[in-house]
């Protein structure tokens, strides 16, 4: 059973608190979700503002091949505004739960289903698609949902929509009153779920058990307060887990993971580690009983892979670590410990996990070159000389010169700050090499005093996906950085493979 998908971030998503997206933006993330494969693009709420009415309008024109569509209130003002952006596929609401009645519409039952079917009415007479939301639905005395869906059908509504809109439902409810939807209405249904009780994926999932043909989501779950479906889950969940019938979507999986970053940095909502498919630690292991397992056979410790959905399995190193994780991470190094030097700086790992502290992949890296000794690191990228400008009323600006494999390159570039500039100057030259994303940045500073030490752990990526952590102590905040960035770069070429580093410069 195929399940369409029907993406909200540009409408709900972008209701997240703090996000707000500029038309560019917004297009661009039309197409990014056209090229996932999502069957409708919800683009936004064209009442709401001019920019938004010109977003939509720019994605309407897009000759994208997912449906777009816009949000519209039961008015004819809405549904004028949607007409104007092109659009000829609404998602009109109104919402029916006695709570919303009393203390935000101020109207009657009947009031609420006589606005809905003009509404409906008025659109479908300019020959729109109208998909229909009783906002707050769970929450709504379910005869009085049913006549809602009954009702609206009979105006003509194409599609009807089940809102979870405060994430209040349980499983169970889900597919009971998405059994009463289909047989009131003999419409397809679709489900919109909010995951405030942590239950999003689980409701939608019960919706479509019990018939429900399409799924509102978003990416990486953004959205009001706990945040929508995420796509990435519901849609991996349906791909790879146990249902009595099959069921699939037209999604791309292998994009989830990069179209999830894009998301992230363009809304600025970090994903958090743990979240499931798209969270840093997701595909990441450190016990040594689950790393011996993952060497042996991924399957032990992992319940689908991590290249399903464009990944890469990370390991770490920790106090949990085990001496077949420890080498298997240094040979991506090309370090090769024998087993009495593995043993040696596996405990040394221990005890400074034991002191409570964290291990980056450069200070495993720096445990073992002092373990082992011979190893000569052979580093690609070294730091000539950098300087940064700030002062008031300019934009802070930085020069780097960076020597790569024995030829001199600069970089420079604005930032927000000084060592965003330094960072981003780093990255202008390091991208010939390779789009370097720096995905944490951690500043702590190590005693007091205005002449303290500071500490800066940074996490990059590759554009590969590979990981790698990296920490220096220094005197100076901008330095520093520029140094754990480098030393971070320098191993992170160490594990990208040889044929790739060759054709590097
Ligand atoms: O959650 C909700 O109820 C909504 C409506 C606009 C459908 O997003
Ligand atoms: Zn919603």
């Amino acid at each position: 059973m195929n399940i369409k998908i029907f993406d909200t971030t540009l409408r709900d998503g972008e209701q997240t608190p703090g996000v707000a997206l500029s038309p560019m933006q917004k297009l661009n993330i039309a197409k990014k979700l056209d090229s996932l494969g999502v069957n409708i693009i919800e683009a936004g709420f064209p009442i709401i503002s001019k920019g938004e009415l010109h977003a939509i309008k720019m994605i309407t024109k897009a000759n994208l091949t997912s449906e777009i569509c816009g949000l519209v209130r039961t008015n004819k003002k809405d549904v004028d505004a949607a007409i104007d952006a092109n659009l000829n596929y609404i998602h009109m609401f109104i919402a029916t739960s006695d709570i919303h009645l009393k203390y935000k519409l101020k109207l009657t039952r009947e009031q609420v289903i006589e606005k809905a079917i003009k509404s409906i009415e008025y659109g479908k007479s300019y020959g729109l698609k109208i998909e229909f939301s009783a906002e707050d639905a769970t929450r709504t005395e379910r005869n009085f949902l049913k006549k809602v869906f009954k009702e609206v059908a009979g105006a003509g509504a194409d599609t009807i929509d089940i809102p979870d809109t405060v994430g209040y439902a349980t499983p169970q409810y889900i597919g009971e009153i998405t059994k009463d939807a289909i047989d009131v209405t003999r419409l397809p249904v679709s489900i919109h779920c909010h995951d405030d009780f942590g239950l999003s994926v689980a409701n939608t999932i019960s919706a479509i058990q019990n018939g429900a043909k399409c799924a509102h989501v978003t990416i990486n779950g953004i959205g009001e307060r706990a945040g929508n479906t995420p796509l990435e889950e519901l849609v991996m969940a349906l791909k790879c887990l146990q249902f009595k019938k099959k069921m699939d979507t037209n999604i791309k999986t292998k994009l989830l993971y990069e179209t999830s970053k894009y998301i992230s940095e363009l809304a600025k909502i970090p994903v958090q580690p743990n979240k499931a498919i798209i969270g840093d630690n997701a595909f990441s292991h450190e016990s040594g009983i689950h790393t011996h397992g993952i060497l042996n056979n991924p399957l032990t410790y992992e319940p689908i892979g991590p290249e399903l959905v464009g990944r890469n399995r990370g390991l770490t190193v920790g106090k949990h670590a085990g001496i077949h994780g420890v080498k298997f991470m240094l040979e991506e190094y090309n370090m090769s410990p024998d087993i009495k030097q593995t043993r040696t700086i596996l405990d040394k790992i221990k005890s400074i996990c034991d002191q409570g502290k964290q291990i980056t992949d450069t200070e495993l890296f720096e445990i073992a070159n002092e373990t082992i000794k011979q190893y000569k690191e052979n580093k690609l990228v070294k730091l000539v000389g950098f300087s940064v400008s700030i002062g008031i009323g300019t934009m802070p600006y930085a020069f780097v010169k960076l020597n790569i494999n024995g030829k001199n390159f600069l970089g420079t570039d604005y930032g927000v700050g000084p060592v965003d500039a330094a960072l981003n100057a780093i990255r202008k030259i390091t991208g010939r090499i390779s789009q370097l994303r720096i995905k944490e940045y951690k500043l702590a500073s190590i005693s007091g005093g205005s002449n303290a030490l500071c500490e800066v752990t940074i996490k990059i990526e590759d554009d590969d996906n590979n990981n790698i952590s990296s920490k220096y102590i220094g005197k100076d905040i901008v330095t520093t950085s520029v140094k754990a960035m480098i030393d971070g770069i320098n191993k992170i070429m160490l594990k990208t493979n040889k044929t790739r580093r060759k054709k590097i410069v």
